[in-house]
């Protein structure tokens, strides 16, 4: 049992400690998986992360709900900011794209928030990738806060 108790660390001297001598059947079983979970890598948007498919539905989306503000081409107008080339990359890299997703979400299109599908405010963010030159791939955004998570906005290569 000391040999586990010395590869847990205190956190786990402690569950052991509470469970007694049943632990020592259990823990190479455990011990196996922990690493595994860490090696778990983030992706991030250089990894073709959207298809082009998905980011031609976004523009559709842009053109009928955002453009009127942020202008076409997403470099803004009297109304409001840019969000493609230093704009967007000033504010949103090293943030996860859950993050601009759920902005866009609560706040966008400013004249009437939460109006658009979870899907297509997807499809938008699909868009903004594409527009802002990160390459596309063979699987579509996901349009899920938590898995959106998972993948980090990059400086463009
Ligand atoms: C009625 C005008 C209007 C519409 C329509 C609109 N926006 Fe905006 N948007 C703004 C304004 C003004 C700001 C700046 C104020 C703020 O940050 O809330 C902004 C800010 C943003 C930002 C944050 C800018 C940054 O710092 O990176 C994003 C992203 C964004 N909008 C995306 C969208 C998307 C996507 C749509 C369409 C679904 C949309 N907006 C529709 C007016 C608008």
């Amino acid at each position: 049992m000391n040999r586990w108790l010395t590869v847990w660390g205190s956190a786990g001297a402690l569950a052991f400690g509470l469970v007694g001598g049943a632990a020592v059947e259990t823990a190479p079983g455990v011990g196996a998986a922990f690493p595994a979970a860490m090696q778990e890598t983030a992706s991030s948007t250089l990894d073709g992360v959207f298809t082009s498919a998905q980011a031609r539905r976004g523009r559709r989306v842009y053109n009928q709900n955002c453009a009127s503000c942020h202008g076409q081409g997403l470099r803004g107008g009297e109304m409001a900011p840019g969000i493609a080339g230093s704009d967007f990359i000033v504010f949103w890299t090293e943030l996860p794209v859950g993050s601009l997703f759920e902005r866009i979400r609560v706040s966008m299109p400013e004249d009437g928030p939460g109006r658009l599908s979870d899907e297509e405010y997807t499809d938008v963010v699909a868009y903004m990738l594409d527009r802002n030159d990160y390459p596309s791939g063979d699987t579509e955004l996901p349009a899920d806060k938590a898995a959106l998570d998972e993948i980090m906005i990059v400086a463009a290569e």
